[in-house]
């Protein structure tokens, strides 16, 4: 009988998807820089939840559910899964049933920067590993181009230049529609912007690790990228999880923490814990959970283009979509708010 009623749930699925038809109507959506593009204020990771290790109908309801609410934007990378590469052929797979008639309404990305295949061409920043990245990713998705290609992280010991000059190449090629860089320190993000612009192909972005415990992009970096008109994008917003109600009462069995390899149990301190309930504490004041909080707290700047979640269910991006109902903070508030970042 269970089987006959999943054998059910997964010919629903495979019905045909139509977008919801209002599905513009309460997005918000922000320039990227001075470019021509638009991002939605939220955005989705596949980082995690979309490998062949997951569950393919919970991907495909996500994917289908943050379409519906006007999420446009969709940041993957070469290595995402487990296994690296499956987080791109999950996307395909589902981008071919939902969405081929969505395409020119999506924003894809993907990256090429980490360990990704063996031997000496399969990381950094090479052009040799940075062209074939691209192209193995545009064949597991099953794009002709992805609209924003990254290098996922400044390589020491490969010449900028020649980084740059293999993300101006990909996007000349047709390849990708726009170029831009992850994890570039305000110096190196400096030298790059200079480099693509001399070539022709401007930086689009610059995504980096932003959250209310991790801010180091104040110190520099979104100064650097809005003196040149370059959008930002804020990855881990959420801290993984960390910055939500998920662990205020210990570490939930289906939760990143208790998987114990990116975020490990350990990081969860009863003094961090003491603290996020405080955090906790003002969300609730506010009307909010935590997790609407953190990421408003995030875009109440506007240099910040779009904050890019990551979810395991339906439910969490619903609450995440909500954020944009309130993202303005009173000065009392952000006092309060300061106090408790200070002892993070
Ligand atoms: N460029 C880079 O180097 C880089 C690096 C990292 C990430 N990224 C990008 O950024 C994306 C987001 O990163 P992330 O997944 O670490 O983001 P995150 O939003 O900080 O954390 C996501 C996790 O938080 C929990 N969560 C989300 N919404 C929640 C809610 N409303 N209530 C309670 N818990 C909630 C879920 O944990 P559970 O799974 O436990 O439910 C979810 O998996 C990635 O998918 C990727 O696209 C880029």
């Amino acid at each position: 009988m269970k089987k006959q009623l999943i054998i059910l749930k997964q010919l629903k699925m495979t019905d045909n998807y139509i977008a919801d038809s209002a599905r513009y109507k309460t997005m918000k959506y922000n320039r990227c820089g001075k470019s021509g593009l638009l991002l939605p204020a939220i955005s989705l990771g596949l980082w995690h939840n979309f490998g062949f290790a997951d569950n393919y109908n919970n991907s495909r309801e996500i994917l289908r559910a943050a379409f519906d609410q006007g999420i446009t934007h969709f940041d993957l990378a070469n290595n995402y899964g487990p296994p690296a590469g499956s987080a791109e052929e999950v996307f395909g797979s589902i981008l071919k049933k939902d969405f081929t008639a969505y395409r020119d309404e999506m924003i894809i990305t993907s990256k090429a920067g980490y360990d990704m295949w063996d031997g000496p061409y399969g990381e950094w920043g090479s052009r040799k590993y940075l062209v074939a990245s691209i192209n193995q990713s545009l064949k597991r998705m099953g794009l002709e181009y992805v609209d924003i290609f990254y290098s996922h992280r400044f390589d020491p010991e490969t010449p900028l230049e020649e980084t740059m000059m293999a993300l101006d190449h990909i996007v000349k090629s047709g390849k990708a529609l726009y170029a831009g860089i992850s994890n570039y320190s305000p110096e190196q993000t400096t030298k790059a912007i200079q480099i693509l612009n001399k070539l022709g192909t401007p930086c689009l972005i610059h995504q980096s690790r932003y959250s209310m415990m991790a801010r180091e992009v104040e110190n520099g970096l979104l100064d650097v990228l809005d003196d040149n008109g370059v959008g930002f994008v804020a990855f881990s917003p959420l801290a993984q999880g960390v910055l939500t109600d998920r662990y205020l009462k210990g570490i939930p069995a289906d939760s990143r923490a208790s998987k114990a390899h990116f975020l490990k149990p350990e990081f969860l301190t009863p003094e961090l814990i003491a603290n996020i309930g405080k955090l906790n504490d003002i969300a609730l004041l506010r009307g909010q959970t935590l997790a609407q909080m953190a990421t408003a707290w995030l875009l109440r700047d506007k240099r910040v283009t779009s904050v890019i979640v990551g979810v395991s269910s339906v439910k969490q991006l619903n609450d995440n979509i909500d954020t944009l109902k309130n993202i303005v903070f009173s000065k009392e508030e952000e006092e309060k708010i300061f106090a408790i970042l200070n002892d993070l």
